[in-house]
């Protein structure tokens, strides 16, 4: 391991951009729970145990229309465990990383939460890949209007796991949904997340010479949208090199990359 923590720190050394891949495992070190397997689902969740949902069956945009009550319990107590929950202390090691390289970084996270902004990274470095539980659109289409999400627009009753107020849709008077891109969802509105996709290509091709360090932390295998992103990353560049964080799935070939089979608070004391 050591040997391993001397190579990433020399990858960083010689690096002049970085990106930051992460998965929901970044927020286990602030209290957060991930998703990984229905168990871990469950335990943050048994309301959810007793009726038999898992994360994929729940994270889908149908119970908007058949149960409102119950897409919003789940949906305004995580918006409020984020809200009320601050970003560890990597965050502020990965911001001083970015710093040294002359803020030449950006971040690509299928994390909702919005914890990278309130760790005080640029908005306008940060790729959501799968949308942000901090805006609100409407139901209906996926053209409408994307607003910021009030957390006081959502009560919920937790004992009974149902919510008691839910946010209303100003263009036509229905609740409304977070911008969140879920499981067969025809109506996840694309425009935010397409502007800050539209960013990130910009600086990938801002960056096509530089020598990138990508650090992936906490990406799980059941929507493996980052691994595969951090790894055709560096299959296209030959100047990137990734490094994978996880205490659990921390598989890498080896021509890709340094993987650090260790949680991200540690990894992150460790290799900055
Ligand atoms: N905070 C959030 O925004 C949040 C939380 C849960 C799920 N989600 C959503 O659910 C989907 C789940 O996919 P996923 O792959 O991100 O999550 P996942 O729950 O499937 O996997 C989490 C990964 O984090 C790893 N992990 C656990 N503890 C860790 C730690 N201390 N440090 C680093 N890594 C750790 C696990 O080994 C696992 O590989 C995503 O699309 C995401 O949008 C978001
Ligand atoms: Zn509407």
């Amino acid at each position: 391991m050591y040997d391993t923590i001397l190579r990433t720190k020399e990858i960083f050394a010689n690096a002049n951009a970085v990106i930051i891949t992460a998965g929901a495992g970044m927020g286990v070190d602030s209290g957060l729970p991930d998703f990984r397997g229905d168990l871990g689902f469950w335990k943050a969740y048994p309301p959810l145990k007793d009726k038999n949902l898992s994360f994929t069956e729940m994270a889908n945009p149908q119970w908007f229309f058949s149960s409102p009550e119950l897409a919003w319990a789940f949906y305004g107590h995580r918006l409020k465990l984020y809200n009320k929950t601050g970003p560890h202390a990597g965050f502020v090691l990965l911001r001083e990383l970015c710093a040294q390289k002359n803020e030449n970084y950006f971040i690509c996270t299928s994390n909702v939460d919005g914890h990278f902004s309130k760790a005080g990274f640029s908005k306008d470095k940060i790729y959501e890949v799968h949308g942000s539980i901090h805006h609100a659109q409407c139901i209906h289409n996926d053209d409408g209007m994307i607003l910021p999400m009030r957390e006081s627009s959502v009560e919920v009753d937790e004992a009974k796991f149902i919510a008691t107020k839910m946010p209303v849709c100003p263009e036509c008077g229905c609740v409304s949904r977070p911008n969140i891109m879920m499981f067969y969802d025809h109506e996840f509105n694309p425009k935010r997340t397409w502007s800050q996709r539209k960013r990130y290509e910009a600086w990938l091709s801002e960056n096509e010479n530089s020598k990138i360090a990508i650090i992936e932390i906490g990406a799980g295998l059941a929507v493996p949208t980052i691994r595969k992103h951090g790894e055709a990353l560096v299959e296209r560049s030959k100047k990137a090199t990734l490094i994978r964080i996880n205490p659990k799935d921390s598989d890498l070939n080896p021509q890709l990359g340094i993987s650090l089979k260790l949680g991200g608070l540690e990894a992150l004391n460790q290799i900055l």
